[in-house]
């Protein structure tokens, strides 16, 4: 079903259930949606595209049909950003249109020849350019660099206020015919809230200084916003500011703006470290501090990262395993460096059997991490009484300190 915006202006999405990775790397067991946006004036623009991935084209192929047009009736083809969720099928779009110009940046353009060879019909951008559609339609091109990608824009249309914003304000999870944010009920918005956390910790938290300054530019230079249309997710037409305000919040957890929570990541053996994470986390009930808690490799990282970007506190749980750190930990703490988990006051606890070690390789592993670490316990075999005791109070303590900040 084809969703209106506003008297000429579409969102036409494709809906992708599959069991391949986001980027390779992200599972989407509900789905991710790649949205794309129809604006007619006396010529069409389409603002972004796809992948060939689960028939994404077919699928967009289908809401065009719906206003009588097919790939051949664009005149232009806006793209945001370059990356291949939004360009992988340019190359058969180029063939099956033989007229439109390819609107990007300068270093859009450049990863268009790049990616796809294309090397005609190509035009550049700068950053407040606009283009006249006609009958009074309007789009100005703001950069955005690096939400996602250093070559990145976003697209507004002036006549009703649409800020199509590619990535920024995205979320994971499909959208089925409900597109808008007035269309989801309590339950559904709770469920884009979880997968915007989990898109943004996974895709942009990286970027997070240029999210902050990138939504300072687009406020300043658009009078105003009616319509915050991202490439994937809800498009937010009732309540445009509830996004930004989240996107602002979640670039904010990167300084360390954090909630005050505990993210407890833990794997074990044979139940011995299991026994001393129960102890803490029974210490952090008793101070009535939130948490969350992921096993690994049990739980994908992609979700163990939005856990732990959001919270204020971690706990580290794993046994010694070879006289080193627990391999599923070793990814889990790597990708924390790679995505720049920093700022945490951090508890880490475990057990060993015949020899410790993992202490040494995970001290190593926390000077590319500006985490506030906790004394740490270790002990061998199952914890005896008195470990246990001495858990719960570390539990404690972590929560009153995360608390306290
Ligand atoms: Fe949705 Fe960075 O691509």
């Amino acid at each position: 079903m084809l969703h209106t915006i506003s008297d000429g202006v579409y969102c036409v999405h494709a809906d992708i259930q599959t069991k391949d990775l986001f980027e390779g790397i992200w599972p989407v067991a509900r789905g991710v949606s790649l949205n794309c946006y129809l604006v007619r004036g006396e010529k069409t623009a389409l603002i972004d595209l796809v992948r060939d991935w689960t028939d994404a084209p077919g699928q967009l192929e289908a809401k065009l049909s719906e206003l009588g047009l097919s790939f051949a009736d664009i005149d232009y083809l806006i793209l945001n950003h370059l990356e291949p969720d939004h360009t992988g099928w340019l190359r058969e779009f180029f063939r099956v249109n033989t007229r439109a110009e390819i609107l990007a940046t300068p270093k859009g353009i450049k990863l268009v020849r790049s990616f796809y060879g294309i090397t005609e019909r190509l035009k550049e951008l700068r950053d407040g350019d606009s283009l006249d559609l006609g009958k009074g339609r309007i789009l100005r091109f703001i950069e955005t660099p690096n939400i996602h990608w250093p070559e990145t824009m976003v697209t507004y249309d002036e006549a009703s206020g649409t800020l199509f914003s590619c990535d920024a304000f995205g979320a994971f999870g499909a959208l089925g015919d409900k597109v808008f944010d007035d269309q989801l009920s309590a339950e559904e918005h709770a469920f884009f809230e979880e997968e915007t956390l989990r898109y943004y910790s996974n895709i942009i938290a990286s970027f997070s200084s240029f999210v902050e300054k990138g939504i300072q530019k687009i406020r300043e230079t658009v009078p105003v916003i009616n319509c915050v249309a991202p490439s994937h997710g809800p498009v937010w037409r009732k309540d445009p500011n509830a996004i930004i305000k989240r996107y602002l919040d979640y670039a904010a957890y990167a300084r360390g703006k954090t909630e005050k929570e505990i993210c407890v990541i833990w794997g074990s053996m044979y139940g011995n470290t299991k026994a001393g994470v129960d102890a803490v986390i029974r210490g952090i009930e008793a101070e009535g501090v939130p948490y969350t808690a992921y096993r690994v490799p049990d739980e994908d990282v992609s979700y163990v990262l939005a856990g732990a970007y959001k919270s204020a506190g971690l706990v580290i749980a794993m046994p010694t395993y070879e006289y080193a750190v627990f391999p599923p930990m070793a990814y889990v703490l790597d990708i924390f460096r790679r995505k720049h988990i920093s700022g945490k006051t951090v508890l880490r606890i475990g057990s060993w059997g015949w020899a410790g070690g993992a202490k040494k390789e995970y001290e190593g592993t926390l000077e590319k991490l500006s985490w506030t670490s906790m004394e740490a316990l270790e002990w061998p075999g199952f914890p005896d009484g008195e470990t246990l005791a001495l858990l719960e109070a570390r539990g404690r303590e972590l929560a009153r300190r995360v608390q306290s900040l």
